[in-house]
């Protein structure tokens, strides 16, 4: 389904329009002379999640052509009258002319001439008045054709409900079509009419779902006169291009139209099922519009034994959790798929649906003969969690461009046989295009590919994900805007919380990116062979592929975005542009290695138990300033043993050539000099980068409180800004929103220590 339906429901109103349906209480009473049988489909004889129909089975359906291409779909009510969907016809408040449209009927497959198929010019449209949008219902039109259908096996009538037709929740019911089968993703030839059963759902069980926020933290109202089908799970749907098609229900034996597909959120999404346009409180309408010589459309009455009993059943609210994403435990990832392929060693991928396996495709291709594809699958094996044997594969689809760069370095195993999903294996969910996963998100690392991690490294790093606007000045091209929330990133950033080990990069390792919303996890990024410890370092996001990933396994689970708190750090997105690059990347880091051998006297070295070694700053007689995550493990709170040697840690930066004599964990701080000459300590290194600072300005109560003696920068005495191009500070990583809270930790001296 397209994203121009997505975006245009984001600005929706949700005002009822009154009066909408005050002209359907006509019912007649007595039973009339049928003059057209309707609803039976000679006997033996997309939707998303459906399959192909029997030719034959839905002889009332209709494909409106514009352009010589198939746009909405229809029902053939009467010999010369199509009933539609409004929103087909109408763009940006005025109707479309008739002779632009046709009716092809009796089709099955659109490929080529359709055997037994016709079609008839649209001689007029008829729209409710009062139809303005698809969100605000009356989202019917009849279609009269210039000649009239001829009737056959292939060709019939749908029979309409009267307005005190009652459809009951819980009843199955089909929808038909020709429209996209996924997201994005079309009907692919031989175009083969689809059908897929859903269930209705009453208005209370549909409310419920639409109450709850879901793509884009919408809710909706459903208005009088529309009606949902489907299923909370989501995953079977009506989608793009299936518009105006019926929506039918068997009752004793006929097919009667309950609805006329309208619009969703989405296609298929959890909690967003289809909503419909009911047809049985337009019965007035129909009958008033539909005149001319020809049999009009059938109204029978409503068959006695589905009318009796229905009111009684109580809807539930029955809301759908997601499937995927689930773990017992982080670390113990249900969607760990190893892949062996013999003669080389395992390639870590995930599950993404019951059949398929995404991995990198480096694993199983020769960049050089990329044009060959392994022609043994019958050895591969792939281990899953809690599987008692290994599955067997049956084909290997690489990425279309795969270019083994990380981006596009993907391939899709698909197994032999589905696998039941349990607590173990389950799939990872896949972020949809337009997901913004939140600076600050709680992220693993993964095992990904081929890779050895280096020795005594977790492979369950924790990281924490950096805003988007810091990840695009460090990665992203210059004069390249900073993508918006909701527009694909070009890169994640997750600062990693624990410190890896200097001089050890992760040069051998590819990782996947996993991240946490709401408790579910998502496939947020990959990220291959690098070389260089820049931290962070830059992911390619996955959502770009998930159309392609969808594509190919044809329900892999993509998920909603979960979390939408942005919190303060939602300003970010007002600031466009980055603060220009120095060779230490977004701002200079400190004055050059020309005073090389001069002590800056206020910096520390502060030692931590275990060995780990990181700068500290001395702001008062008695006070060192250090960063918390320097100090603190993540999720310990107990201070370890800390030793602070001040006079020693000298130069900053090493002079060029020297031998590292120790590890120093955190960056040293910025230090910007103000006009008097004196040094004021500025930003502190963001947890994992030597390139970003956080401002300490906004600590500055929380220091001067607990140390007294620090001295500041007077309110007047602004700071001096070196010139443009100068490798100093630049006043933008000051001035930067979105700029993470520095989170310090001050260290009081004991003379015991003090060395
Ligand atoms: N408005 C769409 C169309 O023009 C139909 C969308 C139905 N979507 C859904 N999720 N049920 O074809």
């Amino acid at each position: 389904m397209s994203q121009h339906l997505l975006l245009s429901l984001v600005i929706l109103a949700i005002s009822p329009i009154p009066g909408a349906l005050q002209d359907t209480a006509v019912s007649p009473t007595q039973e009339e002379p049928e003059d057209l049988d309707c609803g039976r489909p000679e006997p033996s004889a997309r939707i998303m999640g459906g399959s192909d129909a029997q030719p034959g089975t839905w002889p009332w359906q209709v494909s409106l052509h514009r352009g010589g291409g198939h746009i909405c779909g229809g029902s053939l009510i009467a010999p010369s009258w199509v009933l539609s969907a409004a929103h087909c016809f109408v763009t940006n408040g005025t109707l479309e002319p008739a002779a632009e449209w046709s009716a092809l009927l009796g089709a099955h497959s659109q490929d080529g001439t359709p055997d037994g198929a016709h079609v008839r010019a649209v001689a007029a449209i008829l729209v409710p008045d009062n139809y303005s949008r698809v969100e605000r219902g009356a989202d019917l039109a009849l279609l009269r054709l210039a000649a009239p259908a001829k009737l056959g096996p292939a060709v019939r009538p749908v029979c309409l409900p009267r307005a005190s037709h009652r459809f009951a929740h819980g009843t199955a019911c089909w929808a038909t079509g020709w429209g996209d089968i996924q997201e994005a993703d079309p009907l692919p030839l031989p175009w083969v009419l689809q059908e897929v059963e859903l269930i209705l759902l009453g208005e209370a069980a549909c409310q419920c779902l639409y109450s709850r926020p879901g793509p884009f933290n919408l809710t909706f109202q459903l208005l009088p006169g529309m009606l949902c089908a489907g299923y909370p799970e989501g995953r079977r749907d009506t989608c793009q291009g299936d518009s105006g098609g019926p929506l039918v229900c068997e009752e004793a034996g006929r097919w009667f139209q309950a609805g006329i597909t309208s619009f969703g959120f989405g296609c298929g999404r959890r909690n967003r099922p289809g909503v419909f346009t009911a047809v049985a409180p337009y019965e007035a309408w129909i009958r008033e519009h539909v005149k001319g010589p020809e049999p009009g459309p059938a109204f029978p009455s409503q068959p006695q034994e589905s009318h009796s009993g229905l009111q009684e059943l109580r809807e539930n609210c029955t809301i759908a959790l997601p499937e995927c994403g689930k773990a017992l435990q982080p670390g113990t990832w249900p969607w760990e798929a190893r892949v062996m392929v013999p003669g080389s060693r395992p390639c870590h991928g995930a599950l993404v649906s019951e059949s398929w396996v995404l991995a990198p495709a480096s694993c199983f291709l020769d960049p050089i003969s990329s044009d060959r594809p392994p022609r043994d699958l019958d050895a591969w094996r792939v281990l899953l969690p809690s599987r008692p044997r290994a599955e067997r594969v049956a084909r290997l689809v690489p990425h279309e461009n795969a270019s083994w760069e990380d981006a596009s370095d993907l391939a899709l195993l698909q197994l032999r046989a589905p696998v039941n999903l349990s607590a173990a294996p389950r799939p990872v969910c896949l972020p949809h295009p337009e997901h913004y996963f939140l600076p600050g998100s709680r992220c693993r690392l993964a095992r990904w590919g081929r890779g050895e991690p280096a020795p005594g490294l977790s492979p369950l790093l924790e990281a924490e994900l950096l805003g988007g606007w810091w990840c695009h000045c460090l990665y992203g091209r210059q004069g390249v805007p900073v993508p918006l929330p909701g527009d694909p990133p070009h890169a994640l950033c997750p600062v990693y919380l624990e410190e890896e080990e200097a001089g050890r990069c992760w040069n051998d390792s590819r990782w996947s990116l996993l991240c946490q919303e709401e408790g579910t996890w998502f496939l947020a990024g990959v990220r291959g062979f690098s070389t260089g410890c820049l931290r962070p370092r830059a992911f390619s996001p996955l959502q770009t592929h998930g159309p392609w990933i969808s594509h190919v396994t044809r329900g892999a689970y993509l998920e909603d975005q979960l979390a939408w708190d942005w919190g303060p750090e939602g300003e970010e997105t007002e600031t466009q542009t980055c603060p220009p690059h120095t060779e230490h990347g977004a701002c200079g880091l400190r004055p050059e290695a020309a005073q090389m051998g001069v002590q800056w006297p206020w910096l520390a070295e502060v030692h931590v138990a275990g060995g780990r070694v990181c700068t500290g700053i001395l702001v008062a007689p008695g006070w060192v300033l250090a960063a918390t995550h320097c100090v603190l493990r993540l999720g310990s709170t107990t201070v370890p043993y800390i030793e602070v040697y001040l006079g020693r840690a000298g130069t900053s930066p090493l002079p060029q050539g020297h031998q590292l004599s120790r590890l120093v964990t955190s960056a040293p701080p910025l230090l910007c000099q103000t006009e008097g000459g004196s040094w004021v300590l500025t930003g502190m290194a963001v947890r994992g980068s030597r390139e970003l600072f956080a401002a300490i300005g906004p600590e500055e109560v929380w220091i001067s409180q607990t140390v007294g003696e620090a001295h500041f920068l007077s309110p007047g005495g602004s700071p001096y800004w070196p010139p443009e191009g100068s490798n100093l500070c630049h006043p933008d990583i000051a001035g930067a929103s979105g700029s993470p809270r520095p989170a310090l930790f001050l260290l009081l001296l004991t003379p015991l220590i003090q060395g």
